[in-house]
């Protein structure tokens, strides 16, 4: 099946980055890839132009900086140094630039501000697209305003706390990106226990075809609300299985007793 379209983000995060991947993905008509400068041990960028390089065209590539070797910095000098660097690296500006996990080194918009709008000079200067944050942990971002990022990118899933998912919803009011992306649907790992402990199906209408993994990933795109899911995966077989969960739809009201669940679960 091809998935002409951009709802699947195919994640660089766990992978070995092999070009076979990358072929395949660009066969079933995915049209998107991130990663970022310090995946791979530092060596994603290099790694993807070394052995992909021709096929990059074929994705919008997004990245993320904010982890250097030595840690974790909002420099605005350091990140506008990283993007260029990411440029060099890749052989070509990425399509979007994500602030990565800025709740690492902050929780006051003292430092938060200029950090993004280093971001958003480099887009300006043609460094990149468009720029965006991806954060992990939301919760210390809620009180803090920022230039308007093009994306912002969070926890997406069945797996996600509500304290998270209502803080993802509360920067998307907020900050009101143009678009929302969801990462880490499985939480990283289908191996983890909590995944056989019950069937995903039930969120899905008419779900009598569908496995656990496409039901927990169709999901995903509900658990906040996004766009589009970044998904990892280093097998083919696995990438054409999520990019089938597509043509399922999902039971928003078996959604919302969820939330409801998750509510009461956090309040007792
Ligand atoms: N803070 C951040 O910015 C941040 C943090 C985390 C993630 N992300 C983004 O989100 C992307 C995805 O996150 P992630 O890789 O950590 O977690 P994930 O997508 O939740 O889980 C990846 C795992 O799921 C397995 N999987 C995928 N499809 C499967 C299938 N059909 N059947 C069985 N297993 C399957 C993969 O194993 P196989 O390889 O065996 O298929 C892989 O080990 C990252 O690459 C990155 O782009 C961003």
């Amino acid at each position: 099946m091809r998935t002409t379209d951009e709802s699947i983000v195919l994640g660089l995060h766990r992978s070995g980055h092999s070009r076979d991947l990358l072929e395949a993905a660009s066969d079933l008509g995915i049209r998107r890839i991130d990663t970022a400068s310090n995946y791979l041990r530092h060596r994603s960028h290099e790694t993807l132009k070394n052995t992909a390089g021709n096929l990059l065209p074929n994705f919008s590539v997004s990245t993320k900086v904010g982890f250097f070797p030595e840690g974790h910095s909002l420099d605005p000098a350091r990140l506008r140094i990283a993007v260029e660097q990411a440029v060099r690296d890749l052989g070509h500006e990425p399509d979007l630039v994500f602030l990565h996990n800025p709740e690492h080194s902050t929780s006051d918009a003292g430092t938060l501000g200029p950090a993004c709008a280093a971001l958003a000079d480099t887009a300006r200067a043609g460094l990149c697209r468009s720029w965006g944050v991806s954060t992990w942990d939301p919760r210390p971002l809620v009180n803090l305003d920022v230039p308007r990022p093009d994306v912002l990118m969070v926890r997406a899933g069945l797996l996600v706390g509500a304290d998270v998912l209502e803080a993802a919803e509360a920067l998307v009011t907020r900050w009101r990106p143009s678009q929302v992306w969801g990462m880490s649907p499985f939480g990283g790992s289908t191996a983890q226990e909590v995944w056989g402990r019950f069937d995903p199906g039930v969120f899905l209408r008419g779900s009598a075809s569908v496995t656990k993994v496409q039901a927990a990933f169709r999901s995903s795109y509900v658990l906040p609300r996004v766009d589009t899911v970044a998904v990892g995966t280093d097998n083919v077989a696995h990438l054409r299985e999520l990019a089938e969960a597509l043509a399922h739809e999902v039971d928003m009201n078996v959604v919302q007793e969820y939330r409801q669940l998750l509510k009461s679960r956090q309040l007792a």
